[in-house]
């Protein structure tokens, strides 16, 4: 199977045997073509795309040592994800499954997300421990996923606002710490006290918009907090020197991640789950990761927490999600088009 991601900033393409054995796994991270911007600027995205995803399948080709007849079929991400970056991956993935006359699966970018905890040497199978609680927290979503052992997925929460990559991003905006914010502000963290600034955690009670039906403890905000940060840095311009960098750093790292623990811990209570998964670009965070481990040992539940390599985006988790059986197929006369705001199945 060969897999091919292009929904935001990374082209990445991937070869996976079985749905789980990674054969090979290339990425080409675009931050620094965006870094100048601050953000990913979308025309930058997709005009990368097309200059690098050739290049890009050839060295996930060679880099597992397979040749073109070799590969059996091709996933590719539709969605959700930036509509001119997508349309690049899925015209090349259509146009190499025609000519190589193999079928064509529509990957669900999220759902992938949550198959990465599968990849990799020591990576469980879904049978020995679904059904799990996952907790993906990326760039542009942050929810709450009940995984059965037949792959179904149901949607138990999500952010009702920005996304905790979102939140950690514009963080590192306002302390200057460059795109992207996650790994930014983790090591400006490093040595920093995290209960140095109390800033604001989760969902407020007083609140009360529409969670579309979903349990609100088990939903997440963080709205008030980039305020608090720039409120905090507008009333004490001169708190930021070398060192208070570190503790400000800290703290909103802090609140960022504290703001997930209640409501998994929520629904880990209400689910009966053998195990809680973390995945997404967030996931890479070592404070975030060592505070899941904590929670889990209270929880009485295994902790499953995707390889670093396979949080941030990747093609081995599209092509391995594909392998397990998600994702829509094509017909041979089929057609598919991007949908740049697929949700999760259940979502609202
Ligand atoms: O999953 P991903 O690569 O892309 C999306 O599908 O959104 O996630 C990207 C997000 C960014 O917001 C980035 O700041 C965050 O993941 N991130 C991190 C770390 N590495 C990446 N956040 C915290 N700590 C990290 N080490
Ligand atoms: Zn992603």
């Amino acid at each position: 199977m060969l897999g091919i991601e292009t929904s935001c900033d990374e082209t990445a393409a991937a070869v996976v045997r079985d749905g789980i054995e990674v054969k090979s796994s290339a990425v080409y991270s675009q931050i620094a073509r965006h870094r100048p911007y601050g953000g990913v600027v979308p025309e930058i995205a997709s005009r990368s795309h097309v200059e690098l995803l050739p290049s890009i399948i050839e060295d996930a080709l060679e880099q597992a040592g397979v040749r073109w007849p070799d590969i059996d079929r091709i996933a590719v991400t539709y969605g959700p994800g930036l509509s001119s970056s997508l349309l690049i991956g899925l015209s090349a993935a259509k146009a190499l499954a025609m000519r190589l006359g193999v079928p064509l699966t529509g990957v669900n970018h999220l759902e992938a997300h949550l198959f990465s905890v599968f990849l990799g040497g020591n990576a469980p199978r879904p049978g020995e421990v679904c059904p799990m609680v996952v907790l993906l927290v990326s760039g542009g979503h942050t929810c709450l996923v009940r995984l059965e052992a037949s792959l179904e997925s149901t949607l138990l929460g999500q952010t009702l606002d920005d996304a905790a990559g979102e939140a950690l991003d514009k963080g590192a905006n306002l302390l200057g710490l460059g795109y992207p914010g996650g790994p930014a502000i983790e090591k400006a963290a490093e040595g920093g006290d995290p209960h140095a600034i109390d800033f604001p955690r989760g969902l407020r009670q007083s609140r009360n918009e529409s969670t579309g039906g979903l349990d609100r403890a088990r939903c997440f905000s963080y709205s008030g907090l980039k305020t608090a940060l720039l409120y905090y840095l507008r009333n004490n311009p001169d708190a930021v020197t070398e060192d208070t960098l570190r503790d400000i750093a800290a703290s909103y790292q802090e609140a960022v991640i504290e703001s997930l623990m209640r409501p998994v811990e929520n629904a880990l209570e209400g689910e009966k789950v053998k195990a809680l998964a973390c995945v997404g670009g967030v996931a890479r965070n070592r404070r975030l990761r060592a505070r899941l481990d904590e929670l889990a040992v209270r929880a009485g539940v295994r902790l499953l927490l995707a390889e670093p390599e396979f949080c941030t985006d990747n093609a081995a988790m599209i092509a391995a999600a594909a392998g397990m059986g998600a994702g829509v197929e094509v017909p041979p006369e089929g057609d598919l088009d991007v949908c740049p705001n697929l949700g999760l199945a259940g979502a609202v």
